[in-house]
């Protein structure tokens, strides 16, 4: 008997469903975004099942399978979870293919048979690559297949170590009616998979296209479902990329890798810091170089100011990798200070198309502000970090030491810093420490120290 099939209306972009068409999405805003699709209703669990005490429930083994990728392992909180789901999202040809077919290789090569499934390219296709990465692997089966279920009796019958999807927008499963990549579809076809990693224990990792504004129809409606979402992102025009976790049941969210992709595949840039910071021009008016964290390490990073001239009107606040609300307190405790920048147009960025959302730039911040309205330089061996409050004072900020530690290594000799942190400086004779308490007197010496 033909399951029962019913009708129903799904918003491509957020997966709503609505048993009749909306023009506007009520769940997520956009419009015309609804689409017919046909759904079969899933027959009721044959046998009963019962639940059982929590004490007598088996604890998942937490023995993680390496990808031996330094930077993905941190990602994903230490390697593969077996029996996860992960989700690796990026836009279109910046290298989701590349990363997972270097870790099924390693996969393969020491803890067993990786199933390669790609409805997206041809087997060849994906031997090209393999080729080109020069990776001859006997462990690492592909599979040219689009049709979910016969992934899965693949995978069934082969028991590999790990099952990558190659992606999740071009399987399908056949009891649906809608093409593949509908939300219906996407939805489906996760679900199943993630039926098999949970029944065998086997990590799967499915690879999902995103668009620039993170739509398309799919991987935001798969957020829910999957254990982890890992991100790849970077400028087309530039070989830098990173990678990031924005959900991880089994790991930090906060982790970051850079990575730099070569003539043979993703590889891992050691040196972040020095990475960042290699295109900063020493001696420009605007320019200040903070201690981030991420995750468990700490990065350098320029955050860029530029003040324009007065404008008519209500001025441009720009703020770019840094949160706007942020750079608005920021302005306002200036005024305070005596650094009134109310009329001018303000531009602010983290360089390096990095993201610095901790509240401890925010005495790089406004460094770099004050150095672009004066026109002077900071001093160029400089680091600043610490957070600012309301009443222009400046706050502690956690792992002090490690951020101090980077600057050190990374050769800066002189560090500005909230004075709650300056004992944790007291193992760098070396360092030239200056401890701030408010931001109108740090103004005064760091616009000095460059002299
Ligand atoms: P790919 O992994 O196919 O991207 P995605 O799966 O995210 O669509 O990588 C696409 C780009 O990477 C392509 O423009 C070629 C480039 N590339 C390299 O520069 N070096 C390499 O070793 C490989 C395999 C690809
Ligand atoms: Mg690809």
């Amino acid at each position: 008997m033909r399951p029962k099939v019913t009708t129903v209306f799904a918003c491509q972009s957020c997966g709503a469903i609505s048993p009749k068409w909306l023009g506007r999405c009520p769940d997520c805003g956009e419009w015309n975004s609804y689409v017919e699709e046909a759904r079969s209703d899933r027959s009721a669990p044959a046998a009963l099942v019962s639940a059982a005490p929590l004490s007598q429930v088996a604890a998942a083994s937490e023995s993680r399978i390496t990808t031996t990728l330094p930077g993905l392992d941190r990602v994903l909180g230490g390697g593969l979870v077996p029996g996860s789901l992960v989700l690796l999202g990026g836009e279109p040809g910046i290298g989701k293919s590349t990363l997972l077919l270097q870790a099924a290789q390693a996969v393969a090569s020491h803890a067993g048979e990786v199933l390669y499934a790609t409805g997206e390219e041809s087997a060849a296709q994906v031997k090209m690559r393999a080729d080109r990465l020069s990776i001859r692997q006997n462990r690492l089966l592909v599979l040219a297949e689009t049709e979910v279920s016969r992934v899965v009796l693949e995978a069934e019958s082969r028991r590999p170590a790990l099952l990558v999807v190659d992606s999740i927008q071009a399987v399908f499963d056949a009891a649906l009616s809608s093409p593949a990549g509908t939300v219906s579809q996407v939805r489906e076809s996760a679900a199943a998979l993630q039926r098999y990693a949970k029944a065998r224990g086997v990590p799967v990792v499915l690879i999902g296209h995103v668009t620039k504004d993170g739509s398309l129809a799919g991987p935001k409606s798969l957020e829910h479902l999957v254990d982890a979402v890992i991100s790849i992102e970077g400028e087309r025009s530039s070989s830098r990329r990173l990678l990031r976790a924005s959900k991880n049941r089994y790991g930090p969210v906060d982790e970051l890798a850079l990575y730099e992709m070569t003539g043979e595949g993703l590889c891992e840039v050691p040196n972040a810091s020095a990475a960042l910071l290699a295109e900063r021009r020493k001696g420009a008016p605007g320019s200040a170089v903070t201690a981030a964290r991420e995750g468990t390490r700490s990065l350098l990073l320029e955050i860029q100011a530029l003040v324009g001239p007065s404008a008519a009107g209500s001025p441009r606040r720009v703020a770019v990798g840094i949160d706007s609300s942020r750079l608005a307190l920021l302005l306002a405790v200036l005024e305070g200070a005596g650094l009134s920048l109310s009329s001018r147009e303000v531009f602010v960025s983290c360089a390096g198309g990095l993201e610095a959302h901790e509240p401890a730039t925010d005495l790089a911040v406004v460094a770099a502000l004050a150095s672009s309205v004066r026109g002077v330089a900071l001093a160029e061996d400089a680091v600043f970090f610490g957070e600012i409050g309301l009443l222009g004072e400046v706050r502690v900020v956690p792992a002090a030491l490690a951020r101090i530690k980077e600057a050190s290594s990374m050769g800066f000799r002189s560090v500005f810093l909230p004075v709650g942190n300056a004992a944790e400086a007291a193992g760098f004779p070396d360092l030239a420490i200056v401890p701030t308490d408010r931001v109108g007197g740090f103004l005064e010496t760091c616009l000095k120290s460059r002299v």
